[in-house]
């Protein structure tokens, strides 16, 4: 198809881009809510989902529908490491192929005519990884080449998992919220801390109260930045997104941070996946990590992301939620919004998104760069 004859749902955003860029790896659930036995259906980039293990423990991925009468196979069963549809007991290995069809031989010739489409799945770093995708036309290239560098590397590595979240809002939306400059007035409360060194516990909040704030913007190698300070322009910690090289943005839908949580203490690095369930809704992924090889580093880091990341991430995502559901679908946001020039980051991103969905349209797939996705980030 020719590029100008893309239409759009909204300047900016080509038609199927509201439910996700496909051919790329995907975080579609964590480990520990994908158990033996029992199938799960989810939905993802618009797409009707089954995960389910096999007899080894992997993970499988598959169209929620039965190619014999569209039964959502995630209500079906593993059996004997298979797929067993709930309605006519037809069975599915990983791959789709149907391997037994209650009512026929079992080398029926009628096997190789049903088959249930599938998408390479694997699991790395607590998460069920789906490729999601036309992987004839695409291959899928390695997991481990295009997710952060730490999730190959457990043992030199603490990362920080939070819980999926949904969020009811479309998914870019959900990514414009990650703008580098609403975080000192949006998460005032949450993220000022005094300037004292951190010692344990959780950190007190600023003096400056949200009425004393000012915002100064900086611009960084890493785009802008908001940098909270108080009415004299004296700046005030409030979780410092740092100024650092390389790209905030990654494809598909990564956003990193590398923050300082509370001062005195080494900025961790914040990863961040939005992806579309649906056009009006997103599945969230989030962990805090750092390079932790010794027991001691370990220890340290767990401590800090437990006692002040974990309830500050809870609190981030509760108000960026609140904010990206409150802006209403993305066809209206897009259209009434004003932008200012603090927002050219932002719009720098909704631009490589879009570029990187017109691509796949002219044969090319645009990989996540490696700026960012290898340390050192900072
Ligand atoms: S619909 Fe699945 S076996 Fe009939
Ligand atoms: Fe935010």
């Amino acid at each position: 198809m020719n590029v100008n004859e893309i239409s759009e749902l909204v300047p900016g955003v080509p038609k199927g881009l509201e439910i996700g860029l496909r051919n790329y790896w995907y975080p579609i659930v964590q480990s520990e809510e994908l158990g033996q036995g029992k199938p799960i259906g989810i939905q993802c980039l618009g797409e009707n989902l089954v995960v389910w293990r096999d007899d080894r423990g992997f993970p499988a991925v598959l169209s929620d529908r039965c190619p014999h009468r569209s039964a959502k196979l995630s209500l079906g069963r593993v059996l004997e490491g298979k797929l067993q549809c709930a309605l006519h007991g037809l069975r599915f290995d990983s791959g789709g192929q149907c391997v037994l069809i209650p009512w026929e031989a079992n080398d029926s010739p009628s096997l190789n005519e049903v088959h249930a489409r599938s998408y390479p799945a694997e699991e790395l770093g607590g998460y069920i990884w789906a490729y999601l995708g036309d992987a004839a036309k695409f291959p899928p290239p390695p997991l481990t080449d295009e997710v952060p560098e730490e999730l190959n590397h457990a043992d030199e590595f603490l990362w920080f998992r939070m819980p999926t979240e949904v969020w009811q809002t479309n998914w870019l939306l959900a990514i414009d919220g990650g703008d580098g400059f609403h975080a000192v007035i949006l998460h005032a409360e949450t993220q000022a801390v005094t300037d004292g060194s951190w010692q344990g516990g959780s950190p007190q909040a600023a003096t400056a109260p949200l009425a004393e704030r000012r915002v100064k913007i900086v611009q960084t190698s890493y785009g802008v930045r908001g940098v909270a300070t108080d009415r004299d322009g004296k700046p005030i910690h409030h979780g410092h997104l740092l100024e650092v090289k390389g790209d905030r943005f990654l494809f598909p839908c990564i956003s990193t941070n590398v923050i300082r949580p509370v001062p005195g203490v080494e900025p961790y690095v914040s990863r961040l996946w939005q992806f579309p369930i649906d056009d009006s809704r997103c599945i969230i992924q989030r962990f805090a990590v750092q390079r932790a090889p010794t027991t001691e580093a370990r220890e340290r880091w767990a401590k800090l992301f437990t006692e002040v990341v974990g309830p500050r991430f809870k609190s981030i995502s509760r108000e960026d939620a609140m904010i990206a559901e409150s802006q209403g679908d993305l066809v209206t946001a897009r259209t009434n919004e004003h932008l200012f020039e603090p927002d050219i980051s932002m719009y720098e991103v909704r631009q490589r998104i879009r570029d990187a969905f017109l691509a796949q349209l002219s044969g090319n797939r645009m990989a996540p760069s490696k700026n960012s996705l290898v340390w050192p980030i900072a």
